[in-house]
């Protein structure tokens, strides 16, 4: 065992190593060769070492270089060393990290860094929090809580009942909500096409003035930093409206709320704090490994109802906190222990300038695209910007050059009608050079195709 983890190690660390030299997209050849793992299961045992050889050889070289420093697509955060590094030893120790009584070291870790993240983010300390694996979970595990409450708030138990014939609940969201949340209403039962959709500014803020008449019971979904833009919804006007209705404030802030703990943004997410339940993701900007992340529930009582489950054989009953107690899973990896791992490793020091440095890399990229005469489509307030190279023939043949040339990697997509690149800018190893390097391969590729 010892020389099969030794090799391992051994293959991860010269692998991390070799992504700042690397084409980011895997060449073609790379990913023909993948052609190795099409073959019939073996009818015997393979020595492990040769299963290992397998994957470093020919699974390797035909991955994204995501956790590299020029991964520049979706929202995509590195793996910190700390977090990576906890995962390797957490990997080891195999924990279902369910209940105290059973793991008691895992759960303690995720106590502890459930309080350090309301903490961080200014979210009240009581409240329940959930380790899920990203934000769609984490949306869908707050929002079962939100459905647990407004329904019991007109005497519905939905839990032991179920939606047939439960009162309807207005739900609603901004014209620019992210699919996911959308998703995990349509999970809950709350139906995806029924949610009343709120219109948008040129930023896809979700226009107060517009909010719907909003009858008892009902939930708002407020978005924190568009998956494009990175706005914010004006949440400081729309949690009051909706709380005089009785309504629940559900935020999906997967990667815009931990603006909350970066002095020179924390502005952008005003408000926030006046929420019922937010939910976000670890492994985008706190740079933890897949997958990652987090709900946080204002009454924690309210979570607990919608997720908890006793058995005679479980041992559920302690005075300690159960992390499966808050979660849809019952068996779970301990994936408390990355985030404890990053945000010890870090401090707040480090934290706050983990999002300054992605934004401001972002902000010089939209400055040097600007500078050469390219047209940002958004307020570069975050760490998102997006471009348009002219018309949208030029822009894709400008990000598809870009991908096959391997310097960085963006992606497509289309705002408000516009055909735009994508530059996300989430990973810790990001750095200054990193930045020059990508803009100057993106300039070059876009000179060759401008009109
Ligand atoms: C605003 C928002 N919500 C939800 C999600 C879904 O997150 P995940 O892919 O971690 O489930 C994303 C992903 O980018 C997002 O930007």
């Amino acid at each position: 065992m010892r020389t099969l983890l030794q090799a391992a190690t051994d293959y991860a660390i010269s692998y991390l190593d070799g992504l700042g030299t690397r084409s980011v997209a895997p060449t073609p050849e790379a990913v023909d060769r993948l052609k190795v793992f099409r073959e019939p299961l073996p009818d015997g045992p393979t020595d492990p070492a040769i299963v290992l050889r397998l994957l470093d050889e020919y699974a390797s070289p035909a991955t994204m270089a995501m956790a590299g420093p020029r991964f520049f697509g979706f929202v995509i955060g590195g793996s910190l060393p700390s977090a990576l590094a906890a995962n390797w030893l957490a990997g080891a120790w195999d924990q279902n990290s369910a209940l105290y009584r059973v793991t008691p070291a895992t759960a303690l870790l995720e106590y502890v860094a459930l309080g350090w993240l309301l903490d961080i983010f200014g979210l009240p300390a009581a409240c329940g929090g959930a380790f899920v694996t990203g934000a769609t979970v984490a949306n869908f595990t707050a929002l079962a809580a939100a459905r647990h409450a407004v329904l019991a708030g007109v005497g519905w138990d939905v839990e032991a009942n179920g939606l047939c014939g439960a009162p309807p609940i207005t739900v609603v969201a901004g014209e620019e909500a992210h699919p996911t949340l959308l998703k995990s209403l349509g999970l809950l039962g709350l139906g995806r096409r029924r949610v009343v959709r709120v219109p948008v500014d040129s930023q896809g803020r979700m226009r107060p003035d517009a909010l719907p008449p909003l009858p008892k019971p009902n939930i708002v979904c407020v978005q924190a930093g568009n998956v494009n833009t990175g706005a914010f919804d004006p949440i400081r006007e729309i949690a009051p409206r909706v709380h005089a209705a009785e309504g629940w404030v559900h935020v999906d802030g997967a990667f815009g709320l931990w603006a909350r703990t970066a002095p020179s943004r924390a502005h952008l997410a005003a408000g926030i704090e006046d929420a019922d339940s937010w939910a976000t993701d670890a492994h985008k900007w706190l740079n933890v490994p897949y997958d990652s992340g987090l709900a946080f529930v204002r009454d924690a009582r309210t979570l607990q109802a919608a997720m908890a489950v006793t058995a005679e054989y479980l041992p559920t009953a302690s005075e300690e906190r159960n992390p499966s107690d808050y979660t849809p899973e019952l068996s779970r990896r301990a994936r408390g222990v990355e985030i404890w791992a990053a945000l010890r490793s870090l401090g707040r020091s480090g934290l706050s300038d983990l999002i300054e440095r992605t934004c401001r890399h972002a902000r010089r990229f939209a400055d040097g695209l600007t500078a050469a005469g390219h047209e940002v489509l958004n307020e570069v307030a975050l760490n998102q910007v997006l471009v348009s190279f002219h018309d949208p023939g030029t822009t894709l043949r400008v990000i598809a050059d870009l991908q096959a040339e391997g310097t960085c990697w963006c992606g497509s997509t289309v705002w408000q009608g516009r055909t735009a690149m994508r530059i996300s800018v989430s990973s810790w190893a990001t750095t200054d050079a990193d930045v020059e390097r990508s803009l100057d391969a993106i300039l070059r590729i876009a000179a060759r195709h401008r009109r």
